[in-house]
């Protein structure tokens, strides 16, 4: 693959089975980004925005056509294989969390560091600067039930970018965050973009993230509708 291209899929196509019937998901995507990119999956509910990131971020298969992830072809991973890719280059920030509920915050954001053997004072200072960055180090003892959505949405946000990956997929990471703190952690992601050249993709419907982004691809229907770059201001 081409050095600067970091990802690059070829008539990715996803059926779901329904009872009899099936839904297509995904039909005949074929996308490439390329290294630090600040790109966009906009579209109507139900448009394939999640099934794209899901399987980009290998969490799951294609039907048909292929995905390549940093070198990897995504539906050809054994299982162990695609966690060793997540868990070294890419973050992922889900439409629901799902954050460990037994776990604090500060435990919930320390996972991903634990799972790559960083020693204890490295993994304490990323912990707590990732805690910063969403405004939530005074809540670091906190357990989901006791945070707000916003809040947990702030955490899954820290444990994304806590290991500071190649690829961050994020999934609507503001729909649960007001004005102030979705603008403040759209900067704080523009500047890890910006400092380390990490790439973001989005799933998104909130126009505050569309305004942020680079590049803005329209999904309708599982396919793409647009594709198109964004200049800036
Ligand atoms: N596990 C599944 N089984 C069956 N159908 C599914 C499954 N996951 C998703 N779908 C269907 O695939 C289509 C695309 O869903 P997807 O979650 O990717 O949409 P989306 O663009 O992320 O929507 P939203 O903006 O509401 O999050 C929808 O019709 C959805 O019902
Ligand atoms: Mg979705």
């Amino acid at each position: 693959m081409e050095n600067s291209i970091l990802i690059k899929t070829v008539d990715l196509t996803k059926v779901y089975p329904m009872g009899g019937q099936s839904i297509t998901a995904l039909d005949s995507v074929s996308l490439t980004f390329r290294k630090g990119e600040f790109a966009g999956l906009v579209g109507p509910s139900g448009s394939g925005k999640t099934t794209l990131l899901n399987i980009l971020g290998s969490l799951d298969a294609p039907t048909k056509g292929s995905a390549e992830v940093l070198g990897e072809k995504v539906e050809t991973l054994s299982h162990k294989k695609a966690a060793a890719l997540r868990n070294r280059h890419i973050g992922f920030i889900f439409q629901t969390f799902n954050l460990l509920p037994v776990y604090t915050a500060y435990e919930n954001v320390e996972f991903p560091l634990l799972l790559l053997g960083l020693p204890p004072a490295a993994r304490k200072k990323a912990v707590m600067d990732a805690l910063d960055w969403v405004h939530l180090a005074d809540r670091a003892k906190s357990r989901p039930n006791q945070l707000s959505g916003g809040q947990c949405q702030r955490v899954a946000i820290a444990r994304a970018v806590v290991k500071k990956p190649s690829l961050i997929l994020a999934d609507e990471p503001t729909a649960n965050l007001d004005a102030e703190n979705s603008h403040h952690i759209l900067h704080t992601m523009e500047d890890i973009n910006r400092e380390l050249r990490s790439t973001f993709i989005f799933a998104t419907h909130d126009e505050k993230v569309i305004g942020h982004l680079r590049r803005k691809i329209v999904l309708v229907d599982g396919k793409v509708a647009k594709d198109e770059v964004i200049k800036a201001a």
